[in-house]
């Protein structure tokens, strides 16, 4: 297949692996794609793969590529590109496209219509109200009870949602983002959280198996929320809570994902892509925090390396409309773990420019690969010399490792990072330390 995927993080760099890895041989497209990406053509035997600067959020420019340059599946990575509407451009010039169009969207870049849709569809999640204005912020905190939960309404990139211990720090928050509109008090939601991705083709959905995403900045959970530092897959402790992992996933299939693909069905926003569901599992049963449009990043990193059947009839069939007859993807028992490498200042100001070293020491250990978040090459200083890697935002590299277990898969992502050298680099040194014991 000639297959466009719009996107430039480690998440686009994991779905191109997976493709890459497939007996068929696929021609990948990234739009703009990173270092990382082009990367990977050279090294993969069976596809290939082409970096090309186009801004993925054009609707015109996307499909206009995609026309005349005979593409089978546009893969759409991040949820920008989905809340400009470029997958509906693409659906009404017959272009499959594996992606929800601007209005199913919603479900991820408006938490109101979030909520609205859930209770329309009577799906488990936390109580919350909205407030226009401090007075309802102030009598919502009051009805809730501390810890204070306050998230803005639209995209915010991780940092639209605070949960404090600290009255006037959410009343803080809920002051900024009154400016930009209404804003959302939650109630506190206390357990596990599970990120579980549903492939959807507008009425049937298809689970992958289920992973853990550490979203604080810091060892033991603790500094801002970030876009995620590091996960892993599976999660051996759902056998315990639920029976099994599939006794968990068919919960959330029966419970959650379909009452809300038939609701979306329902009012003619079909939801057409991936179905993130961020879960947090309570002593009184399963609650969705939020959910999103499209892969998770960095769970998509230990996810993909895991599933055994080719991800691009899975994708394909989804884009358009044959989910129902294929039986639910399989992966394989391995443990899967991935650290992130973020620059410096990341979350609130990452110094972007600066050099990565040891990439191939740290690609060498066994088990383990690195997906690039945010890198480019840099200019040629020296005839002779390879310009350097440079880190170019705020998450960097992803070290994912593979293993029999997750002491294996741990002790080979660490002993990865331990090669890689970016001043001032930071990583969790904890992920999936809790699965390792
Ligand atoms: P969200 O952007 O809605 O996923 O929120 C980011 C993070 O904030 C989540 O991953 C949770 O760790 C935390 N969070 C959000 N909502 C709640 C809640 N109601 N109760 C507890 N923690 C929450
Ligand atoms: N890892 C959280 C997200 O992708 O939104």
């Amino acid at each position: 297949m000639r297959i466009l995927i719009l996107g430039s993080g480690a998440r686009e760099h994991a779905i191109i692996l997976a493709l890459l890895d497939e007996e068929a041989g696929h021609e990948i497209v990234a739009a703009p794609g990173n270092a990382g990406i082009a990367a990977s053509a050279t090294s993969s035997a069976r596809g290939s793969v082409e970096t090309i600067a186009l801004d993925p959020t054009d609707r015109s420019v996307v499909t206009d590529y995609a026309l005349e340059n005979d593409i089978d599946l546009v893969i759409v990575g991040p949820e920008a590109p989905l809340v400009a509407g470029v997958a509906d451009a693409l659906r009404t010039r017959g272009i499959p496209v594996f992606g929800p169009g601007k209005a199913a969207a919603a479900l991820e870049g408006s938490k109101t219509f979030a909520k609205r849709i859930m209770e329309e569809a009577n799906v488990p999640t936390g109580r919350a109200r909205l407030a226009e204005n401090l007075a309802d912020v102030e009598a919502s905190l009051e009805e809730y009870g501390a810890p204070y939960v306050v998230k803005a309404d639209g995209l915010a990139a991780g940092k639209g949602v605070l949960v404090t211990e600290d009255r006037d720090a959410a009343l803080a928050h809920a002051t900024h983002y009154l400016q930009q509109g209404p804003v959302l008090v939650e109630e506190f939601l206390d357990g596990q959280e599970v990120s579980l991705f549903l492939l959807s083709d507008g009425t049937n959905v298809l689970p992958l198996s289920p992973a853990q995403d550490y979203k604080r900045l810091r060892d033991g959970d603790q500094g801002p929320n970030t876009g995620g530092m590091g996960a892993y897959s599976p999660l051996p402790w759902l056998d315990a809570d639920f029976g099994s992992e599939q006794a968990f996933v068919d919960e959330v299939i029966e419970t959650i994902a379909l009452p809300t693909v038939k609701q979306l069905a329902d009012e003619q926003t079909p939801f057409i892509g991936l179905l993130y569901a961020g879960l947090i599992l309570t002593t009184r049963g399963i609650r969705v925090i939020e959910f999103n449009a499209r892969f998770g990043d960095p769970e998509t990193q230990v996810v993909l390396p895991r599933l055994a059947t080719p991800l691009s009839g899975l994708l394909l069939a989804a884009s358009t409309g044959g989910l129902g007859e294929l039986p639910r993807p399989e992966f394989r028992p391995d443990a899967a773990v991935t650290v992130v490498l973020a620059s410096e200042g990341y979350p609130e100001a990452p110094e972007t420019g600066r050099a990565i070293e040891g990439l191939d020491a740290a690609a060498s250990v066994p088990g383990v690969h690195i997906a690039h978040a945010a890198t480019a090459i840099g200019a040629v200083t020296e005839p002779d010399v390879d310009p350097p890697l440079l880190a170019t935002g705020g998450r960097v590299l992803n070290v994912v490792a593979v293993g029999e277990d997750f002491g294996e898969a741990r002790r080979r992502a660490y002993e990865a990072l331990g090669h890689l050298r970016l001043d001032g680099g930071q990583y969790r040194t904890d992920i999936a330390a809790r699965v390792a014991e």
